[in-house]
């Protein structure tokens, strides 16, 4: 399939989610400074699910309150605006794709993976110092994205390109490129593009695998590609067919990371907080 054949089949999937605009309205508002509870309040109560969602995670053991929290404004205010994004964002993003799974595809391990890189690339965009933290969690997210879309949209090119990718001799991009002349993060962009997601955003997942190649924001990218392969590395949310057993050293430079900060302890630490802050979110999400 030539290239832009592909891309125009991926943009007019008819069936394909619209970006849930609940959860596009709820971020602008976060945004906002002006903004009160109760106006997110009235907002959020219009959708039952993630009213649901909300209330649980507020009430899980994390949180660690005593009596139970009934009302969502109050919820609001225990998680606070910056994870009530996040949650709201993942939550119906999870539910737009239909959770369909079969032997060749865990749609478990896949979010799982999906919001553990959310969360480390968040994590260290902070401990960097960016002020892109928020978008790098939605990144993270997203940017294995094309995966999903080609398992349920191009499926037996998928089943092909996995039953390939087994044995380990080639790597799951180099059979994407074969089979269909596109890797998952050329997809995933397409995707994003039909959603009106910002430049950077894109080209995060674009080159997610290759961030050399960004230009707009090689931090954004150089982030998503190196948090991707600590996910592997620390064994937190791996995807199994999409072994990253390595990260591009350009990658650290673009980040201002030496090589020599990659110690064990940092390794040790960044590891526990990663897995605690996955639990927290995880098992009320998915
Ligand atoms: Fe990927
Ligand atoms: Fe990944």
């Amino acid at each position: 399939m030539e290239n832009e054949i592909l891309k125009e089949k991926v943009q007019n999937i008819i069936q394909l989610p619209a970006l849930p605009t609940i959860a596009v309205e709820v971020a602008s508002l976060i945004d906002n400074p002006n903004t009160s509870v109760s106006k997110l309040t009235k907002v959020i109560s219009a959708d039952q699910v993630l009213t649901a969602k909300v209330l649980k995670i507020a009430n899980s053991p994390f949180y660690g309150f005593q009596r139970k929290i009934s009302t969502l404004d109050f919820a609001i205010m225990v998680l606070g605006f910056d994870s009530l994004k996040e949650i709201l964002i993942s939550v119906s993003l999870i539910s737009a794709f239909k959770k369909k799974q079969d032997k060749y595809f865990n749609s478990k391990e896949f979010w799982e993976h999906s919001l553990a890189t959310g969360i480390a690339a968040r994590t260290l965009a902070k401990q960097l110092g960016y002020r892109i933290s928020g978008e790098s969690f939605v990144a993270g997210l997203i940017h294995d994205i094309g995966i999903l879309v080609t398992h349920q949209y191009f499926h037996d090119d998928y089943i092909q390109i996995v039953d390939a990718v087994t044995d380990g001799k080639v790597s799951f991009q180099d059979m994407e490129e074969t089979v269909l002349f596109a890797t998952h993060g050329d997809i995933g962009a397409w995707l994003a593009e039909r959603w009106n997601l910002p430049d950077q955003l894109i080209e995060a997942i674009r080159f997610h695998h290759k961030p050399s190649l960004a230009e707009r924001n090689p931090q954004l990218t150089a982030l998503i590609h190196f948090v991707d392969y600590l996910c592997h590395k620390l064994g937190i949310g791996a995807l199994s067919y999409e072994k990253v057993q390595q990260y591009d050293p350009e990658s650290l430079k673009i980040l201002n990371i030496s090589e020599a900060e990659m110690t064990e302890a940092f390794y040790e630490s960044f590891g526990s907080k990663l897995r605690e802050d996955l639990e927290r979110t995880f098992v009320n999400i998915i």
